[in-house]
């Protein structure tokens, strides 16, 4: 591999900023950070921030199954051209990713890939709820991670189960394997495709109140308390979940969470126009709900920021509201989308979208960590005034619900590096 160095750019890590050119051996490491460094190619980062890859700890890849809406290549390719460097695929393939043959399949996939794919596991056999899948065989695989999302826990013996047997298996080099919640109540959600409130009321959509997830909350962080197990909360959505995690924190008990982008930037008002690509799970919420999930965000009290990128076809999101399927692309706007809409300095957003999600999900060894020699070199360049405008055509996953088509976004990747391999260069993927 030819060694490379990163110019001109602006260098931010969790250690802080500097101006320095990077260095990247003919292994893919860092070899050396400073001032006019030379390889046998330079990438051009002028004007731009260099920083370590993205990590997204909530990717749904569909493959396998689903192949007609995304496979872990074309997901990973867009996650490469949104400036990840590791995506966590999400269990809900058909069959469910719940055993070690499965997992074996899908870590082979994205080892072809221009990211770095690790999987999750789901909790139950089939996510179907009732019994509890072989979590130490797939975490003997490399599976940190476990979830039944698309749908949450609902048996709280069955979670507490989950949670002390989680809490027994031992890894290799250390640390533990998190158990992570899509929270809704399936009972009181049931039948709902938006959220229950005036929108819903007026445009005569069942809805789903916000008490189905905030009841899961609740009650998952009773069983942390109960367990001393960790869980993470995946994609929150209510002022009240934020309320209650930001509690249980300060009573220190073992949580952490994440929100999605779509719940920073948009709320129920969009589901007005009927259109499904505004269908989701949890639900676009209130204007108050999206000021909470933003003030959580800024006082740290969510970890990080995940895309839950869940491609469908055009097929599937042309049904009525009330028949498509809920879900929005993420990977290749998010990045964006913080730097447009949240008003964080650029450190603080790299942090939600890198470097902490990379310690919850153990990976810090390879992604997020800080940029110095010896590292493996997963690294974007970003340039953070440039416009563009969201055009579905033109993204480069197999599906097209993107909620953000034709919004002008300020923030472009330029390059994304794989373990030193250039895969996205100026903006283009280079396979
Ligand atoms: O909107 C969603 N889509 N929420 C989920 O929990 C699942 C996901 C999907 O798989 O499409």
């Amino acid at each position: 591999m030819p060694t490379v160095v990163i110019k001109g750019g602006r260098v931010i890590d969790a250690t802080g900023e500097r101006a320095a050119d990077v260095v990247i051996d003919d292994e893919g490491r860092i070899a050396a950070v400073g001032a006019d460094l030379s390889a046998d190619r330079t990438l051009d980062a002028g004007g731009g921030i260099v920083a370590p890859g993205l990590v997204d700890l909530h990717s749904h890849l569909r493959q396998p199954g689903q192949e007609e809406a995304e496979t872990i290549e074309t997901g990973a390719r867009a996650a490469a051209l949104g400036g990840y460097t590791c995506i966590l695929a999400m269990p809900n393939t058909v069959p469910a990713i719940d055993h070690a043959g499965i997992v074996r399949e899908v870590l082979e996939l994205g080892r072809a890939a221009p990211c770095d794919v690790r999987t999750s596991g789901a909790i139950t056999v089939g996510r179907a709820g009732e019994q509890l899948a072989p979590l130490a065989e797939m975490a003997a695989l490399g599976v940190r991670f476990f979830t039944d999302d698309g749908a949450g826990v609902a048996d709280a013996r069955l979670m507490r189960r989950a949670l002390e047997y989680a809490s027994g298996i031992k890894l290799e080099g250390g640390g533990s394997v998190v158990l992570a919640q899509h929270c809704e109540d399936p009972v009181l959600s049931a039948g709902g495709h938006m959220h229950e409130g005036e929108w819903s009321s007026r445009l005569g959509i069942p809805g789903q109140p916000a008490e189905a997830e905030e009841l899961m909350v609740l009650r998952d962080i009773a069983l942390a308390r109960l367990t001393g197990a960790r869980v993470h909360f995946q994609h929150l959505s209510t002022e009240r979940s934020v309320e209650m995690v930001r509690a249980a924190k300060a009573n220190g008990l073992p949580v952490s969470c994440e929100a999605t982008t779509h719940h920073l930037t948009l709320t129920h008002a969009e589901c007005a126009s009927y259109d499904p690509v505004f269908k989701v799970n949890p639900p676009l919420r209130t204007d108050a709900d999206v000021a909470a999930v933003r003030a959580g965000v800024a006082d740290g009290t969510i970890d990080c920021i995940a895309t839950d990128h869940a491609p469908h076809t055009q097929e599937a999101k042309e049904a009525a509201f009330d028949q498509a399927p809920p879900g929005m692309l993420g990977l290749e706007t998010a990045l964006a989308l913080g730097l447009t809409e949240l008003d964080l300095p650029i450190a603080e957003l790299l942090a939600l979208l890198s470097w902490r999600p990379a310690a919850i999900l153990g990976v810090d060894d390879e992604h997020g960590g800080p940029i110095e020699p010896g590292r493996p070199a997963n690294l974007v360049v970003i340039d953070t005034e440039a416009t563009w405008t969201v055009d579905p055509a033109a993204l480069a996953s197999r599906s097209r619900n993107t909620p953000y088509a034709g919004r002008s976004l300020r923030g472009r990747v330029r390059h994304t590096l794989l373990a030193g391999e250039p895969v996205v260069i100026d903006g283009e993927a280079q396979r």
